[in-house]
């Protein structure tokens, strides 16, 4: 299957288009796999981006907010205190890359795992009724091509920016076209709000509290009114807050969970953690060039970068 299917060499990656999708070559045959034996349960929660769009984030703060019963948020014991967040919530696709599916077997019930395909990808039994929550997080393009090429760049030093900014204009990027990606989740969120929960990294930065309690209350789990007056929104915020994250020792050091075939250090996940940064690296014409094409590809569709929802 793999190698019918056509290829290209991507900075770091070799790139497949599978389905509409230039996906990392490792995770195609994991992908089919994915798709034909995954059995959600009704009340897992897949947490899904775009690469670079706030993925660590989205993840810690739907960890701390569903476990909370089980470790409270301010807790000094909390694993998110000793474990980085991708080692909380799996890596579907990885994992599935790596034939390790049982490992979410394993994992008990109330399960998070966390995905870069896009929807349509998704198993069948994901995304039909009766199947599971999915969280969306999505972020200006402009911020995730700044936030990918650092990262990229990690691997390849010599990596230009220049070229990521054209492979992802191009679409042929892991997980691209973004464009794509990002409407793949956008329409079953407003066709299906109670299925599909659709994020703003850009929100999420402009009021984490508000969107701590959506996430809560789609994960099936609101904050009772005894919680808010003890300040455990709060205390969520604050754990999952880029300075804290970014100043523990866990996420300081050591190799980071991003996938075998692209090993990173735990820090790289966490570099400014800021909106509007494509401003220091961009043109005006290269931002203006972005712009026109996400603007005409989400054209009709509801859904801008322009401003928050
Ligand atoms: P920058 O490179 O712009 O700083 P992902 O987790 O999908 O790989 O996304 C990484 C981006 O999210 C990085 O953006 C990173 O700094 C930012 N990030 C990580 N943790 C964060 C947090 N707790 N709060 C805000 N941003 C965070």
């Amino acid at each position: 299957l793999v190698a019918a299917l056509p290829r290209r060499q991507q900075s770091i990656l070799e790139l497949r288009l599978y389905q509409g999708f230039w996906l990392p070559e490792h995770w195609v045959p994991g992908t089919v796999v994915f798709q034909r034996r995954f059995s959600p349960r009704p009340d897992d929660v897949v947490l899904a981006s775009y690469p670079k769009c706030g993925t660590t984030w989205l993840k810690a703060l739907a960890f701390a907010a569903a476990a909370r019963g089980a470790y409270p948020p301010a807790a000094p014991g909390h694993p998110l205190r000793r474990l980085n967040p991708h080692d909380c919530v799996p890596f579907i696709d990885e994992i599935f890359a790596g034939g390790e599916e049982a490992k979410l077997d394993a994992l008990p019930s109330p399960r998070l795992m966390n995905t870069h395909l896009p929807y349509t990808l998704l198993p069948d039994r994901v995304t039909n009724a009766g199947g599971c929550r999915v969280v969306y997080v999505c972020r200006d393009p402009k911020d995730m091509v700044v936030s990918l090429w650092h990262f990229l760049r990690r691997a390849k030093p010599d990596l230009s920016f220049v070229e990521t900014f054209e492979s992802v204009c191009d679409g042929t990027v892991a997980a691209g076209p973004v464009w794509d990606h990002v409407l793949s989740y956008w329409r079953p969120s407003v066709a299906r709000p109670d299925r599909v929960l659709f994020l703003k990294y850009e929100d999420l930065l402009r009021d984490t509290a508000a969107n701590v309690r959506r996430l809560a209350e789609f994960m099936g789990r609101p904050f009772t009114a005894a919680e808010e007056a003890a300040g455990d929104v709060a205390a969520v915020v604050e754990l999952c807050s880029f300075d804290e994250m970014k100043g523990l020792d866990v996420n300081k050091a050591g190799s980071g969970t991003a996938g075998r075939y692209c090993a990173m250090q735990r820090d790289a996940f966490f570099r400014k953690g800021v909106a509007g940064d494509w401003a220091n690296h961009m043109t005006p014409e290269m931002a203006a060039r972005l712009d026109g094409i996400i603007r005409e590809k989400l054209q009709g569709t509801g859904l801008d970068f322009a401003q928050g929802s």
